[in-house]
């Protein structure tokens, strides 16, 4: 599908370098085939010698050579870059943009009329094909951007498509998930060591539960509250812990730390 295709980064720091990784590692497109740029010099030469791709400080540069151009900067540089390279974009192109909080809308306004935006909420389990992405489509983009918008990020893990105005919520969600689920795995890992597990064995049962329990979700067709009956056994040890999550107020903390990321995206919006 991208046969043939040049794709730039505009933006080679955490996400642009998983993304870059995830699709070089599944073979989408040669690393000839892509260019970065970034104002970080020692970024490029890394990016540059792991993975063979052209590296530029040079975002016009990047932009001219490319047929989709994915902007992977910090909301708080969007508007820069947008005004450094909106010249050499036009109706030939597609852009996709990962930056929080930033609308298509606010890319279309920055760029020549009937640009092609999609914008994308991926998050860094990309970088092991691990991925949960959502995507949404800008006002001028067609079936096929959608298709190939796709097609790259259920490379680096799962897709879903949503309205955009969910957007924020994703970022949430998903966005900054990873960092919730560390957190979790560290306090679990932390649990362990309380109760005489070596930091290393308790690292390992933590993180591996979760990613079974999280397999079962997706794999299955069951809930997870059904999933957490199944395991859950009258008067046993499971309903014991159970009771101290609920006490502890697990779930209210998840829906305040979900909010509060989500209010942060659309403030960022409203920034930039
Ligand atoms: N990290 C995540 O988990 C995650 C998840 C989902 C979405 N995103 C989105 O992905 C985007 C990038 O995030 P990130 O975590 O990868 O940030 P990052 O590590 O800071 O990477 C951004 C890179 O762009 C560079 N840059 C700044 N201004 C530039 C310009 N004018 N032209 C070219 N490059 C420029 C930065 O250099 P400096 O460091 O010198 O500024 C940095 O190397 C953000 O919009 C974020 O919302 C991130």
């Amino acid at each position: 599908m991208l046969k043939g295709k040049k794709i730039s980064f505009i933006g080679g720091g955490k996400m642009g370098s998983a993304l870059i990784k995830g699709i070089l590692a599944h073979n989408l497109i040669a690393p000839g085939k892509v260019t970065v740029a970034d104002v970080v010099e020692g970024q490029l030469e890394e990016l540059r010698k792991t993975y063979g791709v052209l590296a530029t400080k040079d975002n016009k540069k990047a932009v001219g050579e490319a047929d989709i151009i994915i902007l992977a900067v910090k909301p708080q540089n969007m508007t820069e870059v947008l005004e450094g390279i909106s010249g050499g974009i036009d109706t030939g192109k597609l852009i996709i943009t990962i930056a929080a909080g930033i609308s298509t809308g606010f890319i279309e306004e920055h760029l020549k009329k009937g640009a092609r935006v999609m914008r994308v909420m991926p998050n860094t389990p990309a970088l092991i094909g691990e991925g949960a992405a959502a995507i949404a489509r800008g006002s001028h983009a067609t079936d096929e951007d959608l298709a190939l918008t796709l097609h790259i990020f259920d490379a680096v893990g799962i897709t879903v498509t949503v309205k955009e105005d969910l957007m924020d919520a994703v970022t949430g969600l998903s966005g900054s998930g990873p960092a919730y689920a560390f957190v979790i795995i560290d306090a679990l890992a932390d649990a362990g060591v309380n109760m005489g597990l070596a930091r290393d064995i308790a690292v390992k049962l933590s993180a591996q539960t979760l990613l079974g329990a999280a397999k079962l979700c997706l794999i299955g067709d069951k809930h997870p509250a059904a999933l957490k009956d199944m395991v859950t056994s009258p008067g046993g040890t499971t309903i014991a812990g159970l009771q101290a999550i609920e006490e502890g107020k697990l779930r209210a903390t998840m829906m305040a730390a979900v909010e509060a990321a989500t209010l942060r995206a659309k403030e960022l919006g409203r920034k930039k």
